[in-house]
């Protein structure tokens, strides 16, 4: 995280990813970086594990990864190898050209998925995925409607910012949105009416991450896949903060039993190295023709070999059981001082606080745990990296006793 000053920063971003104001005070030096992010006041500058070190020599437990990406912590091994053998082998080919490690990594990431999908198309960044999911849906229905939920987030491109809870009133900055959306509320059957034979596709993160790691729970899912079917709309799930392992099964589609048409995924996919995915099963599959997406820096050499370690130490560590098993340990031992409440799973878990999370946010800092907050202000959002194990949840439950209710 960099600790640029940035004088007048927001309390809160939009994304409720920070809630600090200038990580050093009094600076004289213009600030190179656009002023858009708020900023921890937090000066990281190395990280092993699940624990990041500062420059005034503070150790502090990283429950945030990042905003979700950090799966595998800090200096895996692993990863590190196979980023830096394939920065010597061959850093770099466009999708013109046939890769070995593109192709091992399409056909893992389809393995890790469970069978119900058949093709992958790489790219760059979340919102990058949904723009090509959503793509996918409009020319393979010929229809030009996207429902998706209040308090979704998708990203901040003109395509995954129109189907963004709150976004035009916010940051949205374009002069209209490329299609029509309808917002429907969270985990309201009756609204699923909304779902219409014009409807091309319903875009939902089955765990709500921005949204306050808020789980739309296996029966809504599945009520939104019978609408689907019965209108001949398309199911996107975004998994993109909630996958890879991150609700304790491979994706969210697992933990709640209903197969989406599309995922997109990215943050822990890479570990930190830029790359996302959409993956396609047969139907949709079946629709896309030859240019119908395109990118540069997507399926290259080097975030194919991350992806294929990230999948790698996923599986072999079990990593995801572990998820499971300290996920559990959070829901049970964190209940504590300002916290009343859970939502969420896995290790995409919500602290419902009596009082706002961003002072509890804060006061955990000052003891050295950072976590995140999120676009609901009670809820105060852990997104840890796979590798926690038990101690570190004691440390969390202690310091939320001595913060207190
Ligand atoms: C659920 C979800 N979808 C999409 C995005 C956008 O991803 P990116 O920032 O990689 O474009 C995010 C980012 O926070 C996200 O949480």
């Amino acid at each position: 995280m960099n600790a640029h000053p940035t004088p007048g920063a927001a309390a809160t971003s939009s994304a409720g990813q920070a809630i600090a104001g200038p990580a050093t005070a009094g600076s004289v030096a213009p600030d190179p970086l656009a002023p858009v992010f708020a900023q921890y006041p937090l000066h990281v500058v190395s990280a092993s594990g699940v624990w990041l070190h500062t420059a005034d020599g503070r150790r502090v437990l990283d429950l945030y990864g990042g905003h979700a990406v950090a799966a595998l912590g800090y200096g895996h091994p692993g990863w590190t190898r196979a980023l830096q053998s394939q920065a010597q082998s061959l850093n770099f080919q466009s999708n013109a050209v046939p890769l070995d490690v593109r192709t091992r990594a399409a056909q893992r990431l389809l393995r890790f998925a469970g069978g119900g999908f058949s093709q992958v198309f790489f790219v760059n960044s979340g919102a990058e995925a949904n723009e090509n999911a959503l793509k996918m849906a409009f020319t393979s229905t010929g229809r030009g409607e996207v429902a998706a939920l209040e308090h979704g987030f998708h990203g901040r491109t003109a395509g995954a910012g129109a189907i963004t809870w709150g976004a035009a009133a916010k940051w949205y900055g374009f002069p209209r949105t490329p299609f029509d959306v309808r917002f429907l509320p969270r985990r309201d059957p009756a609204a699923l009416a909304q779902i219409t034979t014009q409807t091309a596709a319903v875009i939902v993160e089955p765990v709500q991450g921005v949204g306050g790691a808020f789980d739309l729970g296996a029966d809504y899912l599945a009520a939104l896949r019978r609408r689907c079917d019965a209108t001949g709309a398309l199911l996107i799930f975004d998994e993109v903060q909630c996958g890879m392992g991150r609700t304790g099964r491979p994706f969210a589609a697992d933990l709640y039993g209903v197969a989406p048409d599309m995922i997109t995924t990215a943050k822990a996919l890479g570990n930190g190295f830029p790359c996302a995915a959409l993956l396609m099963n047969p139907r949709v599959a079946a629709a896309v023709k030859l240019d119908a997406m395109g990118t540069t820096f997507g399926g290259g050499p080097m975030a194919c070999a991350v992806i294929e370690a990230v999948i790698e130490a996923l599986e072999s560590e079990q990593l995801i059981d572990n998820v499971r098993r300290v996920g559990e340990l959070i829901r049970e031992r964190c209940l504590v001082g300002p916290v009343r409440g859970y939502q969420g799973a896995g290790f995409l878990a919500g602290l419902i606080c009596a009082r706002p999370a961003k002072e509890v946010h804060k006061a955990l800092l000052e003891r050295d745990i950072l976590t995140g907050t999120s676009g609901d202000p009670a809820v105060l959002r852990l997104l840890p990296p796979f590798i926690l194990r038990s101690p570190q949840v004691e440390q969390l439950r202690s310091a939320l006793l001595e913060i207190g209710s």
